[in-house]
C-alpha cells in the first residue's frame, strides 16, 4: 500500500520537474492549474471507501442486519471522497473557522475530548459531541443523543444550521460551495453533474460518515482467531479476558449469559444497540430529556442513543453530558451507581425490578477498563482515507 502511494508521490515530482522545467526553457504560458490539485491532496485514483475489507468476524449477520445504508444512497468511492472535502472545510461555518472535524477528530475516534464542544463563535453545545465510528451499525438510523434525526442524510445538515456548530442556512452553504472552484469537479465526478445542492451534500456527507469503521483494535486480531467472543483470546492478557467475559457476561462454567452484562445493550461486533435506552445515570431526568425531549411522551424521559463503544478509549469524557472523565468512572457507575429511573431500561433491573448494580470487585472494575481499551482502532486514526484533505 504505502510503496504504491510513495511511487505515486515520486511520478508526480518527477512531473512537475518536468513541467517547471519546460515553463523556463519553452517561456510557454503556465498550464491553468486544476483546482482540485491547488486546494486538496487527493490521491488520483480515489480512495476505496466502497468495499471495506473487513475481517469475517464483523461480515456476520449480527453485524450487517444493522446496515442502516439506504437502498438511495449507497457509498461510493466519489461520493465519500466528496464528503471527506465537506467535512472538513471550513467554509461552511458563518466564520468560516470550524468544520464538521473540529468536533469530531480523527484520532479520538471521531468525537472530542471537551465536555463540551466549541461552536464557531465560541459558544458551548448542549451535549457532549459524539464518535462517529460504526455510526452505519446502528440499527434504527436515528441519529443525535435524542435521535431526533431519522437518518443520516437528514442529520448532517443539521450541524450546518445550528446557531451555535456552525451558523449556516442552507441557501448561504450552496452559495459558498459555488465560490470554490474544487466543488465544481467533485460533485461532477460524484453524481454526474457539476451541480451544487444540499441534498447531494447530505448525500456525500452521509457516505463518508458511514464509511469511518473500526474494526482493526486488538479485540478484533483476538477475535479472528477463535470461534466466538466466549473463547479465551491468545492475544489478550488475563486481566483482558476477565473483562471480556464479565462484558459479554460468559458465566465461568458456560451458560446463558449472567444478567446487566454490557452486551445486552452494547452489543454485536460493533458494539451498537437496537435502541435508545436509560441507563440510570440519575433517579428523574430534569434538565436533559433526551428521546422524550423529542417526543414529549413522558414513558421515553431518559432514554438516550446507545453509542457504539468501538474506540472508546480514545474519545472520553463519557455519556450525553460529559459527567464521566475517565473509564474507571463509567464502570463505577455501573457497578454501585445505577439509578431507579422510572424509564431504567430492564437490562439493568433485578427480577423485582430494583437497579441491578453488581457491586464489582476491584479487579474485575480493572479488568472491565482493560477490555474496553482493547476495543481502540489506532489504524483508523491514522488512515490517511479519514485526514484532513486541505493543503
Ligand atoms: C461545534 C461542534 C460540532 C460541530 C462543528 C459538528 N458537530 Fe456533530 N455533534 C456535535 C455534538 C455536540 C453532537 C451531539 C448533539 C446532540 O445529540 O444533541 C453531535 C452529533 C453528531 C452526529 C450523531 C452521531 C450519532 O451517533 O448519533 C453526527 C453523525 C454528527 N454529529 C456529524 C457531524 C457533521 C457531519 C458535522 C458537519 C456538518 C458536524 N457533526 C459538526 C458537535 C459538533
Ligand atoms: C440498559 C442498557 C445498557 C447496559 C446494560 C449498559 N449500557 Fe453503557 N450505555 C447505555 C446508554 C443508554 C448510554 C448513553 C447514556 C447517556 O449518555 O445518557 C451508555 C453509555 C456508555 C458509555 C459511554 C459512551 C460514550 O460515548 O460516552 C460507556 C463507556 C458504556 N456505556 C459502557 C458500558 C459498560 C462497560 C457496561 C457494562 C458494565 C454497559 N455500558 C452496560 C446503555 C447501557
Amino acid at each position: 500500500m504505502r510503496e504504491l502511494k510513495n511511487s505515486w508521490t515520486t511520478l508526480r515530482w518527477i512531473a512537475a520537474l518536468g513541467a517547471t522545467t519546460l515553463v523556463f526553457v519553452g517561456c510557454r504560458p503556465e498550464e491553468p492549474t486544476d483546482p482540485v490539485a491547488a486546494a486538496l491532496n487527493l490521491p488520483r485514483e480515489p480512495y476505496n471507501y466502497s468495499n471495506p475489507q473487513v475481517p469475517e468476524h464483523f461480515a456476520t449477520p449480527n453485524v450487517l442486519n444493522r446496515d442502516n445504508t439506504p437502498f438511495t444512497n449507497p457509498v461510493t468511492d466519489y461520493g465519500a471522497t466528496l464528503g471527506r472535502v465537506l467535512f472538513y472545510d471550513k467554509t461552511f461555518s458563518k466564520n468560516r473557522s470550524v468544520s464538521c472535524a473540529s468536533c469530531h477528530r480523527q484520532n479520538l475516534g471521531f468525537g472530542d475530548t471537551a465536555r463540551l464542544s466549541r461552536g464557531f463563535a465560541g459558544g458551548l453545545t448542549g451535549r457532549h459531541s459524539m464518535g462517529l465510528v460504526n455510526s452505519r451499525f446502528y440499527t434504527n438510523g436515528n441519529f443525535f443523543w435524542d435521535e431526533r434525526a431519522s437518518s443520516l442524510e437528514q442529520q448532517v445538515l443539521m450541524p450546518f444550521q445550528d446557531p451555535v456548530e456552525m451558523g449556516m442556512t442552507l441557501d448561504s452553504l450552496v452559495a459558498r460551495a459555488q465560490q470554490k472552484a474544487y466543488y465544481a469537479p467533485l460533485f461532477e465526478q460524484a453524481f454526474g453533474t457539476a451541480e451544487i445542492t444540499t441534498e447531494r451534500m447530505a448525500l456525500a456527507l452521509a457516505q463518508f460518515v458511514r464509511s469511518i469503521l473500526a474494526y482493526q483494535s486488538r479485540y478484533d486480531a483476538g477475535r479472528a482467531q477463535v470461534n466466538g467472543p466466549a473463547a479465551a483470546f491468545p492475544n489478550f492478557t488475563a486481566q483482558e479476558n476477565q473483562g471480556k467475559n464479565l462484558f459479554f457476561g460468559i458465566a465461568p462454567g458456560g451458560g446463558p449469559p449472567a444478567p446487566g452484562a454490557c452486551v445486552g445493550c452494547h452489543g454485536s461486533e460493533a458494539f451498537t444497540a437496537p435502541g435508545p435506552r436509560n441507563n440510570g445515570l440519575d433517579l428523574a431526568s430534569t434538565t436533559d430529556l433526551g428521546l422524550g425531549q423529542t417526543t414529549g411522551n413522558a414513558a421515553q424521559n431518559g432514554l438516550f442513543k446507545v453509542p457504539s463503544l468501538r474506540s472508546i478509549g480514545l474519545r472520553p469524557p463519557y455519556m450525553h453530558d460529559g459527567r464521566f472523565k475517565t473509564l474507571e468512572e463509567v464502570v463505577e457507575h455501573y457497578s454501585t451507581g445505577v439509578k431507579n429511573h422510572p424509564n431504567l431500561s430492564p437490562e439493568l433491573r433485578t427480577p423485582n425490578g430494583t437497579p441491578l448494580n453488581p457491586n464489582f470487585s476491584p479487579a474485575q472494575k480493572a479488568a472491565l477498563v482493560a477490555f474496553l481499551h482493547t476495543l481502540s482502532d489506532d489504524a483508523l486514526g491514522n488512515d490517511p482515507r479519514f485526514r484532513n484533505p486541505f493543503k
